[in-house]
């Protein structure tokens, strides 16, 4: 396996700086400049989509050897075959890099998030960092597609083992895994799947972690059971295979229905509230379908995971997955996590905040540095976006409610885009080629970027004021800032309240950029940094005028959550939803967004698929959907005594590298394992116990 050499990447540092050219005073829109060479990216080997996995009986299976001695022989436990489905997810070896592995050893992550709670389904956060990856399984999982050629690509089966469609396209039926159990031993079937779709996404007083919305499925969509294994969708549009890839993480990830369901409001005397808050971080040993369990919490410290034993996932050997017993979340920063990394107190991160880049690189390309590190493609990127509810979203004060108005002025998104200098953005967070201007859309990263369809206003103070004065703002009290309107929110200086997620620092740092660069074109913008959960919980419920935004999937990989795209249901977007019993007031171009996302997902011809892409580029640059900011990317690191990580794992693409990576395959060679469990041969207790059991 090659991995690049950090030390090339830090000796083109200082050259590199130099091949930017200065961007023309023009204010004219273009495209925008070609983003520079960034010389270190990893290369992916692309193999066939069927490579991966399939699903079959094996004539024998194995476990750790303490699983069989203390668990199995004592009665605790059936013996492996019987926790086993009938026929079992098997990763095949052709497809692992360093083939099948070895029982043991921890993954030991750190993060920056603190958990809510368990309940995924009713929207609690765990603290991200993969965590609720982990946990949950979904009907199909998209991660591990960035090895797959594009052509080739369909999401992979998971708790679906398979589907087919109705001659006509307008059903799809779902065959489930059967016999799998979670991990209390509780079978799985379609039960949890239909507590899922009817009382979590459906039922409008909860909203599941990643937003899922019966919108996210299509409009008109139904869901029913027809047996055990069985589900039936209906779809408005004939063959919507677009929708296979909703079905992944994390909009349909099933959470265990005989433990949340005598809870739910629908079957109990509960509010949703107390629904929510029912499995709280010290509830231990939630059930899940995930390959580990959490069975230890300290606040502000650590998260310990042990291996499922119903884990239903196995190696062409038999040998039931996962490989590593343990997994660690320590809870810390986003910005420890790199440190950990690279020093070896922790095994693995998402290099994402650039200014953590030089210090990483240095400390990787040490001789005995003991993790690796590699970069990926350009896919991390950062939006200003704008909140274009004009009709109450999130209740508006009067001041907000004119930002809210201006924010849907062409104009004032101009002179906002126009004001912003994207080269002295990027150079804030490092320097070298790695951040490329980004005027907003698509990802430059992603196989459906055309540059040629992105629509860029270069950096132009001048030009951006006269577009403010044209938007009808003017400073009439003569202190730098332009007022609003005599009879709009008092005549007073126009203030923006810009949401900022305060666990980053690249957030923080983006967001002092705007700041500073509003104030010299007569805007005044005040920070409302908050934690991630709370940041989001405002984005969501639509208190912000403006937010920065890392991007999500649907600007990295087009074909995830490409809901969000557009708000196209009255939930599904980012910046534009429609307030309680309402709708969401569309402008004539987020129309236009809105149909060409759905004929983007109702069409089948690749070919058709890209060009609906170009036109959404086109459409949302030209008319400033987004502002934005900056573009780089991003970097694995990974102790190196982990086998069988694929090489060039993006860190962001369909999913985070936590999932592309295939956590349940990953192993460490007998001589390398550490002694980092803390539950050496434990297992998960039961739901609801205060930790493992021995
Ligand atoms: C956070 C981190 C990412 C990634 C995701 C996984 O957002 O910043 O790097 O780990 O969690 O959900
Ligand atoms: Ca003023």
């Amino acid at each position: 396996m090659t991995h690049f050499r950090p030390t090339s990447i830090l000796a083109g540092l200082a050259l590199a700086t130099s091949v930017f050219a200065m961007n023309a005073h023009a204010s004219d829109p273009t495209t925008p400049p070609v983003p520079p060479v960034f010389p270190a990216e990893g290369k992916i080997k692309y193999v066939a989509r069927d490579s991966i996995e399939e699903f079959k009986a094996l004539p024998e299976y194995h476990e750790p050897d303490w699983v069989t001695e203390k668990f199995v022989k004592t009665g605790k436990l059936p013996p492996v075959k019987d926790r086993l489905p009938k026929e079992p997810l098997v990763f095949k070896t052709g497809n692992m890099p360093d083939g099948t592995g070895v029982y043991g050893d921890t993954l030991r992550h750190v993060i920056g998030g603190r958990p809510e709670g368990w309940n995924y389904g009713a929207g609690q956060s765990q603290g991200w960092g993969g965590i609720d990856i982990g946990l949950s399984e979904c009907l199909t999982r998209t991660a591990p597609l960035f090895q797959v050629e594009a052509k080739d690509t369909e999401p992979l089966p998971n708790l679906a083992k398979s589907w087919d469609w109705s001659p006509d396209g307008h059903k799809l039926t779902m065959h489930l895994i059967e016999g799998a159990k979670w991990s209390d031993g509780y079978p799985f079937n379609a039960d949890d799947v239909m507590f899922y779709w009817d009382d979590e996404v459906v039922d409008p007083n909860v909203s599941p972690l990643n937003g899922a919305t019966p919108e996210t499925f299509g409009v008109g969509t139904t869901l029913k059971k027809i047996d055990d294994y069985t589900v039936e969708w209906t779809f408005k549009d004939a063959f919507p295979k677009q929708y296979l890839y909703a079905m992944a993480y994390g909009t349909f990830c099933p959470g265990p229905a005989h433990i949340l369901k005598p809870q739910h409001p629908k079957y109990s005397k509960n509010t949703y509230e107390q629904f929510k808050n029912a499995f709280p971080p010290e509830y231990m040993n939630m059930p899940v379908m995930g390959a580990w369990v959490p069975v230890e919490y300290r606040p502000d410290d650590i998260i310990v995971m042990r291996r499922n034993p119903y884990y239903w996932k196995v190696d062409e050997k038999g040998n039931q997955l996962p490989y590593l017993n343990e997994l660690h979340y320590k809870l810390s920063t986003w910005a420890d996590r790199d440190v950990q990394a690279v020093a070896g107190s922790g095994d693995i991160s998402n290099l994402e905040q650039p200014e953590n880049f030089v210090a990483s690189l240095k400390k990787a390309a040490q001789p005995d540095a003991p993790a690796r590190l590699a970069f990926g493609p350009r896919l991390i990127g950062y939006n200003l976006r704008m909140n274009f509810s004009a009709n109450g979203w999130g209740n508006p004060d009067e001041r907000s409610q004119a930002i809210r108005e201006l924010n849907r002025n062409e104009d004032f998104r101009k002179a906002v885009t126009m004001a912003l200098d994207r080269k002295a953005i990027g150079d804030s967070l490092v320097k070298g080629p790695f951040t490329a201007i980004y005027p907003g859309g698509l990802s430059s990263g992603t196989s459906f970027y055309d540059r040629n369809s992105t629509v860029y206003y270069p950096f132009d103070l001048a030009g951006a004021k006269a577009e403010l004065a044209k938007a009808g703002l003017k400073d009439t009290d003569g202190d730098g800032f332009v007022n609003f309107p005599a009879g709009t929110a008092g005549g007073k200086d126009v203030e923006v309240v810009l949401l900022v997620n305060n666990d980053y620092t690249t957030d923080k740092t983006l967001a002092e950029g705007v700041v500073g660069q509003m104030e010299k074109l007569g805007i005044r913008v005040v920070i409302n940094a908050l934690s991630g959960n709370q940041r989001d919980d405002a984005n969501y419920s639509g208190r912000f005028d403006w937010m920065v935004q890392r991007n999500a999937t649907e600007l990295s990989s087009v074909v995830q959550n490409t809901e969000q795209l557009a708000p196209i249901g009255p939930r599904t977007s980012w910046d534009h939803r429609a307030p309680e019993n309402g709708q969401v007031d569309l402008m004539p171009f987020e129309k236009d967004l809105v149909d060409i996302v759905n004929k983007f997902t109702s069409t089948q011809d690749n070919d058709k698929r890209a060009e609906l892409m170009k036109q959404f580029q086109k459409v949302s640059t030209e008319n400033v959907y987004n502002v934005g900011l900056t573009e780089y990317p991003g970097a694995l690191i990974i102790n190196k005594r982990f086998s069988n990580i694929p090489q060039g794992t993006p860190i962001f693409m369909f999913n985070w590298a936590e999932d592309s990576i295939i956590r349940e395959r990953l192993w460490v060679a007998a001589d390398k394992q550490g002694k980092y469990e803390l539950f050496p041969q434990q297992l998960p207790g039961k739901p609801g116990a205060s930790g493992p059991i021995n």
